[in-house]
């Protein structure tokens, strides 16, 4: 995993970058002392470093419209009396979940148990972890993660499951917090909403080991429903089981603390659905699948979140009418469905694991060699899975750099 560490231990011997070198670098064909450059940022010795010298493909992090989108949310939640624990699956970067935690967020969300120990182990209260663990490396993680850190909590959707982490949590002498995962549409997991789902929470609740805490129910197929009315329909319906499910397990006495789900597109019907939190991950950056949605004023185009990521590519070749070469193929997770970032006139289309091609029909257009140019990618999910650092910018100034959880470090594992 690439760590904030790993860019430290780098820093100490570097020396300052010449100021004029910085400039001359901005004209192609010049010299750039990268020799020095994650030293550099190690040191968070940002001067000199802008956009046009940065290595590429790269994410850059608009970081206005991060704030911004991250201060919406916040602001909405708080208007509508409903929690915000953020999905940390689309960036997996403790800087952002930071950020997040210190605009009221009341924990985090995560997809794996590496992201759960990454979160918890930086020191992040309240994660939950919204996939139950089934083998023998997860359910010891996830007791081990419980006992260390008593705010963690994880979902089940299965009887044996319950058994299972019963029995390593009796052997580590370990207290579980647990959600009963409830379906809401996506077939991947949640038990059946009302008499099952009630009575696997009872089985919960009477374990030695474990505290009932409520109710997960995911409604992923609403996330990306086309139009606000529509998904507004499809989001009450995916969640009306769960809703009937709490209320069962209210007059049957349980406990019920949280029901938690929702998403980036309905965050803001889903309090009208009986979620007391919101899991929305998306919101702080945006891609072009949510764009695409439409919002509640405009079918079109979802305003309510910029777009605050893009991958920073280089026009590298340009030998054929009406297209350009960049660095940004398959291995950079090109999509055809990404977009150009202030040039709505080009197609992006992939040529093999290094190669992208940009492409024009307009008359009177045309791309630079050498130009930069920023693309939205598709989805953040996969996105963001292959880059190792976020640049966050100001205008053309690098003024941080985030690292992104590694894929080959332990805690990936
Ligand atoms: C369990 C869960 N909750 C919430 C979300 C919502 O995330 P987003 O706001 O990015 O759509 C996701 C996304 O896949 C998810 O898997």
């Amino acid at each position: 995993m690439t760590s904030r560490r790993q860019f430290l231990v780098v820093g100490a011997a570097a020396s300052l970058f010449k100021p004029a070198r910085a400039r001359a670098a901005k004209t192609a064909g010049t010299d750039y002392p990268y020799a020095e450059f994650d030293a550099r940022i190690a040191r968070r010795d940002f001067r000199d470093i802008t956009r046009d010298v940065l290595p590429t493909p790269a994410m850059i992090v608009d970081l206005d419209l991060f704030e911004k989108n991250v201060k919406t949310m916040a602001d909405h939640a708080k208007a509508n009396g409903v929690h915000v624990r953020p999905h940390v699956k689309i960036h997996k970067s403790v800087d952002v979940a930071r950020r997040q935690i210190a605009q009221g967020a009341i924990g985090l969300t995560c997809a794996t148990m590496a992201e759960a120990e990454l979160m918890s182990g930086a020191g992040i209260k309240h994660v939950l972890w919204t996939k139950q663990p089934a083998g023998v490396n997860n359910i010891s993680r996830a007791v081990a993660l419980s006992k260390k850190d008593p705010t963690f909590m994880f979902v089940v959707d299965d009887p044996q499951v319950v058994d299972w982490v019963e029995e390593a949590a009796a052997a580590r002498n370990a207290r579980l917090k647990i959600a009963v995962s409830v379906f809401a549409g996506l077939t991947r997991q949640g038990i059946a909403a009302g008499q099952p789902a009630l009575e696997l929470a009872q089985k919960v609740a009477a374990s030695k080991r474990m505290d009932f805490e409520g109710f997960m129910a995911y409604s992923g197929g609403a996330a990306h429903t086309k139009t606000w009315q529509v998904r507004r329909a499809r989001s009450a319906d995916d969640l009306a089981g769960v809703r009937e499910t709490a209320e069962l397990a209210h007059r049957a006495g349980l406990p019920v603390n949280i029901v938690s789900g929702g998403s980036t597109g309905t965050y803001n019907i889903d309090h009208e659905n009986g979620l007391t939190e919101l899991e929305a991950g998306s919101y702080v950056f945006m891609d072009t699948a949510y764009f695409a949605i439409g919002g509640k004023d405009d079918d079109s185009v979802y305003t309510d979140f910029k777009g605050a990521l893009t991958v920073l590519t280089t026009v590298d070749s340009k030998r054929h009418p009406n297209g350009a070469t960049i660095d940004y193929g398959n291995k950079a997770m090109n999509r055809p469905t990404d977009k150009v970032k202030g040039m709505p006139w080009l197609e992006v289309a992939s040529q093999g694991a290094e190669y992208g091609i940009l492409k024009w029909t307009e008359a009177g257009r045309d791309l630079k060699l050498g130009e930069r140019v920023e693309i939205y990618c598709t989805n953040l999910d996969t996105s963001t899975n292959v880059y190792d650092r976020y640049y966050v910018a100001r205008g053309e100034q690098i003024v941080d750099v985030w690292p992104i959880m590694g894929r080959s470090g332990a805690a990936q594992r």
